[in-house]
């Protein structure tokens, strides 16, 4: 069988992984694929900055002219932010490729358009790993649970804010000096502002809700408001209360079923919950359905490796995909459903 040709945009933390572990369990994923799979371009802004370990030459600082070859079969962006992303995987579409995506930001912003261009090319967009890292989330939502109905999403979706959150309950340490450790652990994005008045969590909102309940929710539709406000006597009053704050993202389907709300606050949370549990910087996502009952996804969201594993799981089904001529879910059976603005602010979870 020909191997099938993977192009990888972006080789920082997540991507020196991914080209890693494409490398060294190249026979278990063939296996698994039922072709080999070969890294056939990385492309970067700063080629100095490339790992020991890829080969020099598969390296170029042109991402266009990769995913112009013509010969890719898969691209994979972890490059993040709005453009060159946006325009580098409708480009790859155009040239017949699949797309493999990290890049919550993208998505929340861009995902209705994205998947239509990739329908059109007849090719899959798949971002397992674009809402919390590891954590299978996208598939059980929109493969798992598609039989049944999704009424509430309750996620821990930005592990910043959680580790803050944590901090600051278990040590009664301070916001500032909770938010300077989470950054000196590597865990806030290069500007905390992104985490800590919840546009992290915010994009991961608008993705959940947009495939639990089979819609599209905008990012400019999900109500927010971040951390920043919480203050060390909340958190002791909360905990007087029996409850613990978590900042959460709030995805939900009206009663009549008509229409949803998405929306990111801090809340307070009986510690008898599961998500209470949620310590330091993991992400837990919550999900209550009809048939299914209440099931919690838990794990790390974030990091080099995690994240690299949910794209290897996107790969090995894009590859498959293209080997069978089969199509991933897409978006081609979504219903629209009006958003409301804020929902219910006060629930009782
Ligand atoms: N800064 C994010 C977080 C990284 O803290 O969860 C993952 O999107």
């Amino acid at each position: 069988t020909r191997p099938l040709k993977v192009a990888l945009l972006g080789c920082g933390v997540v991507g020196s992984e991914v080209a890693r572990i494409m490398t060294t369990h190249a026979d278990d994923l063939a296996a698994r694929i039922g072709a080999p799979v070969e890294l056939a371009g990385v492309a970067v802004r700063r080629p100095g900055r490339v790992r020991a370990g890829i080969d020099p030459a598969l390296v170029t600082t042109d991402a266009t002219a990769l995913v112009k070859r013509g010969d890719i079969d898969v691209v994979v962006e972890v490059i993040g932010g709005i453009e060159p992303a946006r325009g580098l995987i409708t480009t790859a579409f155009e040239h017949g490729a699949s797309v493999v995506s990290a890049n919550k930001a993208l998505l929340a912003e861009d995902g209705p358009a994205l998947h239509q261009a990739a329908e059109a090319h007849g090719a899959d967009l798949y971002y397992e790993a674009a809402v919390a890292g590891a954590i299978p989330l996208v598939r059980p939502l929109r493969e798992s649970l598609v039989g049944d109905k999704v009424n509430r999403v309750l996620g821990i979706v930005n592990g910043t804010t959680n580790f803050i959150l944590d901090r600051m309950d278990t040590s009664g340490a301070g916001y500032a000096e909770a938010l300077d450790e989470a950054t000196a652990l590597g865990y806030a994005e290069a500007d905390p502002t992104a985490d800590v008045e919840g546009f992290d969590a915010a994009a991961k909102a608008a993705i959940l809700a947009g495939i639990a309940f089979h819609t599209r929710v905008s990012l400019d539709q999900v109500h927010r408001e971040g951390i920043t406000e919480v203050t060390a006597a909340d958190i002791r009053s909360a905990r007087r209360m029996g409850c613990t704050v978590k900042l959460l993202a709030i995805c939900e389907r009206a009663q009549d079923g008509n229409s949803v709300t998405a929306r990111v606050h801090p809340a307070m949370i009986p510690l008898s919950h599961p998500l209470a549990s949620v310590r330091e910087a993991y992400n837990a996502v919550f999900v209550e359905a009809e048939a299914a009952g209440r099931l919690m996804f838990y794990g790390p969201g974030a990091g080099g490796s995690p994240t690299a594993s949910a794209v290897l799981g996107d790969l090995v089904a894009a590859c498959r995909n293209k080997l069978s001529g089969a199509r991933g879910p897409g978006e081609s059976a979504y219903t629209q459903l009006p958003v409301s603005p804020t929902g219910q602010a006060v629930t009782r979870y």
